[in-house]
């Protein structure tokens, strides 16, 4: 069999257009899409009559092997690219995070390390943890190296929280590198103190994790990074928005004109703040993550976020804990690791919730799972399109395809899904990933080491612009003819 692959007779799904038609791919590369287009001799063909061709899903907040609060999160980069694949994921973008003194390029070597078993692409941010010269220097070395996108969290007190001073310091120097600035909003100071005070009120079950995180404390972080981005002049991108106390502030940012972006997570669009009431503590404790699920008002104001623009990205922040795991942090929920989920569901989940009950177009759904990312993330057209050139990353998206999810049929690596029991319509039937396919038939056909690293490059288009307008915008001084120095 040659190295060619026709999808022929489906749907071809763009952010921005819809449309009947084929697409060849020879190699790693989509060459032609088109209607009627002839299969080379020896190709396979892939009878998508029915289904939407789509780009391969791209995941900008994944924490593969993550060590974290003393643990270590369970999915790895094959384990977590596999299971990405499964739900029409081709591209994750992970969170490189140094400890606190440890240099940038020593723990992006250990990261490489790690993903060089990943089974489809990925690539990097690059979190700043800790401040000195020596970081500011390296800060350029990364950015040489294709991770042109910085993570600062704002919360996580004592481990990898940075204060305002490093923020300023950090987002000067991804300015002048053309880079983009992420932050976990959340006011640390405050989550510490409230963890303390609901601690010693005798609540410490995992109903004390949102009532210490309220959503002050999210909206605040992010206003205060989006005022200091403004300042600064660099691009920002606010992970994780879960409320609109913290979706307000990107809303009037991008308003007011700033280059600002949020990004929604799958489980907050769908799962509530009930679940930390649950009585089976295992089952509460699973739902702990930063920021925690919000209620019912909160999620309808993240959907109409989507539907407006203001988050132009849903991801999964995938980053999962078994219940052992977990239990670490019985007696008391500042233990219990923070993370859930998603990367197998979002996809469909997004598709059920969204396309299927007519609150997102397919092209809205393409945009938020796959271009929007890419573009932000200066990894389009190689990602996020089909369109000639681009790598053959695609999905066959079977519309009627339905599928209940389970912790016991998924293949995320853990033993539970914050999304059990879902049934869920609209579901990959094919995912291929730079012309390999990794799922077809309900099977993967994952292999360790696929997956190769996506290196880009800085001054994404909106850097330019924004470089552009700080420029014009630098302030002068008043020429003064009686001026003495
Ligand atoms: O609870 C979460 N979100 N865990 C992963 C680390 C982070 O904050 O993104
Ligand atoms: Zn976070
Ligand atoms: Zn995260």
């Amino acid at each position: 069999m040659s190295d060619s692959t026709l999808f022929r007779g489906g749907t071809v799904v763009n952010a921005l257009r819809t449309w009947r038609a084929d697409v060849l791919v020879v190699g790693p590369k989509i060459i032609a899409v088109g209607e009627g287009l002839d299969a080379p001799a020896g190709a396979r063909i892939i009878d998508a009559g029915g289904a939407y061709v789509m780009p391969g899903g791209v995941d900008p907040h994944t924490h593969m092997e993550l060590p974290f609060m003393g643990t270590v999160s369970k999915d790895d980069f094959f384990t977590g690219t596999a299971a990405a694949a499964a739900g029409g994921t081709t591209t994750i973008i992970d969170f490189v995070i140094p400890a606190p003194g440890e240099s940038l390029m020593h723990a992006l070597d250990t990261w490489r390390t790690r993903a060089a078993k990943a089974a489809a692409d990925y690539s990097f941010h690059m979190a700043i943890t800790w401040w000195s010269d020596a970081v500011r220097e390296e800060m350029g070395e990364v950015t040489k190296q294709g991770v042109t996108s910085f993570k600062h969290f704002m919360a996580y007190k004592g481990a990898i929280m940075v204060d305002d001073a490093v923020l300023v310091q950090s987002f000067i120097r991804a300015r002048d590198l053309g880079a983009i600035c992420t932050v976990h909003a959340e006011h640390g100071d405050l989550v510490a103190h409230l963890q303390g005070e609901i601690f010693a009120r005798g609540i410490t079950g995992p109903e004390g994790h949102p009532l210490s995180r309220p959503p002050e404390v999210e909206g605040e972080a992010s206003n205060r990074a989006l005022r200091i981005a403004e300042v600064i002049g660099v691009p920002l991108y606010v992970v994780h928005t879960s409320c609109s106390d913290a979706m307000d502030p990107i809303a009037r940012a991008q308003s007011e004109g700033q280059c600002a972006f949020g990004e929604a997570l799958i489980q907050h669009l769908i799962v509530d703040d009930s679940v930390y009431r649950n009585p089976d503590w295992n089952t509460a404790a699973h739902h702990v993550m930063s920021p925690p699920f919000r209620s019912r008002e909160h999620q309808a104001a993240l959907w109409r976020g989507l539907q407006s623009g203001v988050l132009s990205v849903v991801g999964t922040d995938h980053c999962v804990f078994d219940t052992a795991q977990k239990r670490v942090g019985l007696g008391d929920f500042r233990k219990i690791p923070n993370g859930t989920g998603g990367i197998e569901d979002r996809m469909s989940v997004l598709w059920h919730h969204g396309v299927g009950t007519g609150r997102l177009t397919p092209s809205q759904f393409v945009a938020l799972t796959s271009t929007n990312a890419a573009r932000i993330f200066n990894c389009h057209p190689q990602k996020g399109a089909i369109q000639v050139g681009s790598d053959a990353d695609i999905v066959v998206w079977d519309p009627k395809k339905t599928r209940t999810i389970s912790a016991k049929t998924q293949h995320q690596k853990n033993d539970f899904n914050v999304f059990e029991g879902m049934t869920v319509t609209g579901n990959a039937a094919v995912t291929m990933s730079r012309g390999k396919i990794l799922w077809q038939n309900d099977q993967l056909q994952a292999t360790q080491g696929w997956g190769q690293f996506v290196a880009r490059k800085p001054f994404a288009d909106y850097a330019q612009a924004l470089k552009l307008r700080n420029a014009l915008a630098a302030p002068s001084a008043v020429v003064r003819k009686d001026a003495h120095s």
